[in-house]
C-alpha cells in the first residue's frame, strides 16, 4: 500500500535559523532595498523562494566529500573523480570545469558568437541571452505553440518548435547559425519539461544541416522525472538513464550544477568537439582556471560528483516534483492563477491575471512579488516586462509575452509546514488584491536590469 502524503526523504541534522519580522519591519526592508526584492538582505526574508539555484542543502555524503577535496593545482584528485562522473553521465569527452553555468556560457558563446550569428532556443535563459547578445550575435526564443497557454495541461510544454526551427535554419542560413540551445526543463518558459522525442528531433535537424546542438542542462534531473512519467516508453529507464540518452543527443552541454547538481556553487561545459574544447580550454585558464579546476576548488568538486548521483535517486525525485507540485494545486485551488501543469523547480503564477487592474507598464508581476515580501516576507522573482521588457524608439516599453511570478523551491530546503504558510499568504492576497499597486522604475542598468533596478510604488 502506498500512502499519498509524501514525505521529506531526509532528517534534519543541522538547522539554519529564520530571523522573523513584522510587516511594519519589513516595509521599512523593501523601501530601503528600493522596492527591488533581489536588494533584500537574507535575513530580512522568512521564506527564501527567489531561486533554487546554489541554495539547496548538501546531504551528510556531500559534506563527507567536502573533507576529502584535493586542493592540488594541477592533476586533482578530485577533479578526476569529477571528470570521470560527467563523462559518464553525458557521454562527453572534453569536460571543462566552471564556477557557474554563465561561466560556460560566456566561454562557449563567446567563442561560437558574435555579430551575425544567431543563437535559436526554446526559451534562453537571461544570463544565456546575455552573454550571447554580449557578443553582438542574436538570440532567437522558439517555444512550442501551446508553451504560453498557462492552463492547458500539455506535458511537454517546454518543448521547441521544430516547425520553426527548420524554417529559421532555412532563413538564416546554417553558418550563420551560431547554435540551437534545448533549456531542460525550460526555466524562463515556465519551468516545463522537453520531451526526449523533441530533443531527438532537434537533433536531426541540427545533424541535416550541420549546426551545433547545445543542451542547457541544468535541470537535466528533473526533465528526466518527466519523461519517465510522461513519454510513452521511458518508463523502464532509470531517471539517470533517461538523461543519459538525452545528453547523448547533443553535441555539448552546459551545466550549472547550482540546480541538478545539489551544490552551493559549480558548473561545466562539456563538448564533444576536440578542437572547440581547446579552444574553450584556453579561455576557460585566462578566465576560470587551470583545467583541472577551473572555477573551483577541489571540495567543490567533490560535493558536485556526489551531488550529480544523489539528484537521480528515485525517492529523491520523487519528493521534489511532488513537493512542488503540492503548492501549486494549493495555490490553483485558492483561485491563483498558476501555469500548469506545475513545473519541476517552481511555481509559475500569472500577476496579469492576478492583478487585472495593474497595467503591464506598472509591472503587475513586480507588485506580486512585493505584495508576498510585504505580506508574508516570502521572496520570489517577477519574470515578465521588468526581467525581459524592452523599450522602442520612442522610450514606450515593449512588454514581455507575460508577467509572472516565480516560486522557485530551493531543493531539500523547506519542509510542508513552510509551504502551507507559503499558500496562507496567498490566500490573503486573494481577499486583498484589488489593494495593490503598481510601480514605475527609477533607474536602471544597461543589461539585466532586474538585478539592480530601483522602483517607487504609484497610484493608479
Ligand atoms: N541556464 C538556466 C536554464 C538557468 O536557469 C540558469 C540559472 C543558468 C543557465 C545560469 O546558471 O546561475 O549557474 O550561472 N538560473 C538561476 C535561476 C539563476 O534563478 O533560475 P548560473
Amino acid at each position: 500500500m502506498t500512502y499519498k502524503t509524501i514525505i521529506e526523504p531526509f532528517r534534519i541534522k543541522v538547522t539554519e535559523p529564520i530571523k522573523l519580522s513584522s510587516e511594519e519591519d519589513r516595509r521599512q526592508f523593501l523601501k530601503r532595498a528600493s522596492y527591488n526584492p533581489f536588494k533584500l538582505r537574507s535575513d530580512e526574508v522568512i521564506i527564501d523562494l527567489l531561486t533554487d539555484s546554489g541554495t539547496s542543502a548538501m546531504s551528510q555524503n556531500q559534506w563527507a566529500g567536502i573533507m576529502q577535496g584535493d586542493e592540488s593545482y594541477a592533476g586533482a584528485s578530485s577533479w578526476l573523480k569529477l571528470e570521470r562522473e560527467i563523462r559518464d553521465l553525458t557521454g562527453f569527452e572534453y569536460v571543462l570545469p566552471t564556477h557557474q553555468g554563465r561561466a560556460g556560457e560566456r566561454i562557449l558563446y563567446g567563442h561560437i558568437g558574435g555579430p551575425g550569428k544567431v543563437f535559436v532556443s526554446n526559451t534562453h535563459f537571461d544570463t544565456t541571452r546575455a552573454n550571447i547578445e554580449f557578443t553582438g550575435a542574436e538570440a532567437i526564443d522558439i517555444p512550442a505553440p501551446e508553451s504560453w497557454n498557462m492552463e492547458v495541461e500539455a506535458p511537454f510544454k517546454g518543448n521547441m518548435d521544430t516547425n520553426r526551427l527548420r524554417a529559421i535554419i532555412a532563413e538564416r542560413s546554417p553558418e550563420n547559425i551560431g547554435a540551437v540551445i534545448l533549456t531542460i526543463t525550460n526555466n524562463s518558459g515556465g519551468g516545463q519539461p522537453v520531451s526526449l522525442e523533441n530533443a531527438s528531433e532537434v537533433a536531426d535537424i541540427c545533424k541535416e544541416t550541420g549546426v551545433m546542438f547545445v543542451l542547457d542542462a541544468c535541470r537535466v534531473a528533473e526533465n528526466s522525472y518527466f519523461i519517465k512519467s510522461r513519454e510513452e516508453g521511458m518508463q523502464n529507464y532509470s531517471y539517470r538513464e533517461i538523461a543519459q540518452k538525452t545528453f547523448r543527443l547533443a553535441d555539448a552541454a552546459i551545466m550549472s550544477a547550482k540546480k541538478d547538481g545539489l551544490v552551493n556553487m559549480g558548473g561545466f561545459l562539456a563538448l564533444k568537439d576536440k578542437s572547440i574544447a581547446l579552444d574553450c580550454q584556453n579561455l576557460l585558464i585566462i578566465s576560470e582556471g587551470f583545467t583541472t579546476y577551473g572555477g573551483l576548488s577541489g571540495r567543490d568538486m567533490e560535493a558536485m560528483t556526489v551531488g550529480l548521483r544523489e539528484v537521480f535517486e528515485d525517492g529523491y525525485l520523487n519528493y521534489r516534483i511532488k513537493s512542488t507540485q503540492f503548492l501549486g494545486d494549493r495555490l490553483q485551488k485558492l483561485g491563483v492563477p498558476v501555469m500548469r501543469p506545475s513545473g519541476g523547480h517552481a511555481i509559475y503564477v500569472d500577476a496579469k491575471k492576478f492583478y487585472p487592474h495593474i497595467p503591464v507598464e506598472r509591472f503587475p508581476g513586480h507588485s506580486l512579488a512585493c505584495e508576498l515580501y510585504l505580506k508574508g516576507g516570502i521572496r520570489s522573482v517577477e519574470i515578465g516586462s521588468v526581467m525581459f521588457g524592452k523599450y522602442d524608439e520612442e522610450g514606450n516599453l515593449v512588454p514581455a509575452p507575460n508577467e509572472l511570478v516565480r516560486l522557485a523551491i530551493p531543493r531539500r530546503v523547506y519542509t510542508q509546514s513552510h509551504i502551507e504558510y507559503v499558500a496562507e499568504v496567498f490566500e490573503r492576497l486573494v481577499k486583498e488584491r484589488a489593494n495593490a499597486r503598481g510601480y514605475k522604475i527609477v533607474w536602471e542598468p544597461p543589461f539585466l536590469r532586474h538585478f539592480t533596478a530601483k522602483f517607487e510604488p504609484v497610484n493608479g
